[in-house]
């Protein structure tokens, strides 16, 4: 086994109706009160009053608070620790996607620490445990419920900015398959794209191991095989919404352990300044990263090819690696994501310095891209994505 540090959660539970088990695990981790963090369009769909059911059945008390918004910021999570400490909650469950559960991870971690985000932000620097916390994705793609990392907005720099920490780490994760069976066909495909593009990055990055490889490939192989069906057949398709439950699961376990990359650096100018979601964000440049990391990692593209496209095995591993990039870019097409630059309302003269924000600010994801990527390149790839 080669160099590895990552963290994993403490239990996964996985199937059709998992949420009804939440009583039980409230009770195993003594919770008597819970705070439902969450947002409104899941209180409108019913999925918050769901939860509040399943456990009033039980007699445990829970209060709703769903006001994080997408992209949310260090005020959100201050406004979810004051709903805490007004109502005494002991435990927190997140439901919903990316934002909400970095939202959660972080109210439950702050409220232990102080009561102060700021102290939390950055690399390992949470002292104590967090209060009890359980993870209810109802996207496939962020893989949050999987990683040590929540990511905020920081409203008066301006910037993202993120805490790393093993307390982040849900206490139970529950993965209900029926949550996901009604999801929007742009949701379906912009949170799967990012799934496909986290475990890419992953399985490419320089923090690889032997177990991020594993998951990251077989996260891989069940987008290839799941996401344009679960994107055209909607809810008429469990096999495609569970297929790709599991492989944004698999993709946070991989890069929770490996880092991301290029795409995910690149993207960052046009997922905070120009309103694309993060999934469509990452996707619109990782056809573009591939070809660029190409021949840093040329052997591991081939066998992305081979696991996207078996028929892949019979070409030569260059073959095979170029291959790679052809069958992602088929996949973007397939979900209606067009993964050229001009057509996300970005000016061509705004490239450059798009290129120079994007390397300054996310040197985290930056050091694990198989090739280095000066302002330089950056600009490059930017106008590759763009021109092409
Ligand atoms: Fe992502």
């Amino acid at each position: 086994m080669n160099n590895l540090k990552t963290f994993f959660p403490n239990v996964v539970l996985t199937g059709d109706g998992i949420i009804n088990q939440i009583p039980y695990w409230v009770k195993h981790f003594g919770g008597s009160k819970i705070l439902l963090v969450t947002d409104a369009n899941l209180t409108k769909l019913g999925f918050a009053k769901k939860i509040k059911d399943i456990v009033s059945e039980e007699k445990i008390r829970l209060v709703i608070w769903d006001g994080v918004t997408a992209d949310p910021d260090i005020g959100t999570v201050k406004k979810g620790l004051k709903v805490l400490d007004k109502s005494s909650c002991d435990l927190v469950i997140g439901l919903g996607g990316g934002s909400v559960l970095d939202v959660a991870k972080t109210v439950a971690v702050a409220a232990k620490n102080g009561g102060s985000v700021e102290n939390c932000l950055g690399l390992y620097r949470v002292l104590s445990r967090s209060l009890p916390k359980f993870l209810i994705p109802t996207t496939a793609g962020t893989g949050s419920e999987a990683t040590q990392a929540a990511v905020l907005v920081d409203e008066i720099n301006k910037k993202k900015v993120a805490i790393y920490s093993e307390h982040n780490m849900a206490d139970v994760v529950f993965i209900d398959f029926e949550l996901t069976y009604n999801l929007p066909p742009v949701i379906t495909a912009d949170t799967g794209a990012d799934a496909l593009c986290h475990a890419i990055e992953a399985f490419v990055s320089k923090g690889s191991s032997d177990l991020t490889d594993t998951a990251g490939l077989s996260s891989i192989k069940k987008a290839g095989r799941y996401l344009i069906r679960a994107y055209r057949n909607g809810k008429s398709d469990k096999e495609a919404r569970r297929g790709m439950a599991a492989a944004a699961f698999y993709a946070g376990i991989s890069f929770c352990g490996a880092g991301l990359g290029g795409a995910h650096g690149l993207a960052y100018p046009l997922d905070t300044g120009y309103h694309v979601s993060h999934g469509r964000s990452v996707a619109v440049f990782l056809p573009w990263v591939m070809e660029y990391n190409l021949s840093a990692a040329e052997e591991k593209f081939s066998e992305i090819a081979v696991a996207l496209d078996e028929s892949c095995s019979r070409l030569s591993v260059k073959k095979a690696a170029q291959r790679s990039i052809e069958i992602v870019k088929d996949i973007l097409t397939n979900l209606d994501i067009s993964y050229n630059l001009s057509d996300y309302g970005v000016k061509k003269e705004d490239l450059s310095l798009m290129a120079e924000s994007a390397v300054t600010s996310t040197e985290r994801l930056l050091k694990f891209n198989p090739r280095p990527i000066s302002i330089k390149d950056a600009e490059k790839i930017y106008k590759k994505a763009y021109y092409s």
